[in-house]
């Protein structure tokens, strides 16, 4: 059984939805969820999904290798981004080489960055004007989206819709996505 983290700052809708997917899975198991902010909201979807969380502050993550040490004690083979805010530092990264992964809510290079997160994200593109959007999903590096893109996928903007719906849709897309790309990857690494 492969295990597998996910990190997340807020609602964890995307960790849920990715929690359940695995649940009962041949091969793979969200073994943890991780989060820098005792409000957010995946806490209390990890306790219904009986997920052990872990809740962290930033002396944990870049200081005192606790984040690092509870991902190496739980065994923990790949790691998932979903919605997290906080950079993830270089020594988790080079522990876990191309074993981590990020979703972002729009077809990178464009729209991303520090700052570039969630609803700012659909808010731009509305303002943009863009015809279209997406979802992205990469592997992480030391710099915010950056990391090499595994897969893509797009939506048209109609006429009309506002940053609400643009939302709407990139999260449809990421419920149908993520999980999927997570097991393909998993799946061809044996
Ligand atoms: C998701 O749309 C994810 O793509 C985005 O945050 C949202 C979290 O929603 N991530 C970023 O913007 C990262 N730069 P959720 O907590 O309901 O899954």
């Amino acid at each position: 059984m492969k295990k597998i983290a996910i990190f997340a700052s807020g609602s964890g809708s995307n960790a849920e939805n990715i929690a359940r997917y695995f649940k009962n899975h041949k091969f793979l198991k969200v073994a943890l969820m991780l989060s820098n902010n005792p409000q957010a909201y995946v806490l209390k979807r990890a306790e219904k999904l009986g997920i052990p969380v872990y809740v962290f502050n930033r002396d944990d993550l870049y200081k005192d290798n606790n984040v690092k040490e509870r991902l190496l004690n739980e065994g923990i083979d790949f790691i998932v981004l979903a919605g997290f805010l906080w950079l993830i530092p270089s020594s988790i990264i080079r522990a876990w080489p191309n074993r981590i992964i990020n979703i972002h809510p729009a077809l990178l290079p464009g729209y991303g960055g520090k700052g570039m997160y969630g609803d700012r994200v659909h808010q731009k593109v509305y303002e943009n004007g863009e015809p279209e959007s997406g979802i992205t999903i990469h592997y992480v590096n030391e710099h915010y989206d950056e990391g090499q893109i595994i897969h893509q996928a797009r939506f048209p903007i109609e006429k009309g819709e506002g940053p609400d719906e643009i939302a709407q849709k990139a999260h449809e897309l990421e419920y149908r996505e993520y999980p999927r790309v997570i097991e393909k990857l998993l799946a061809e690494r044996g």
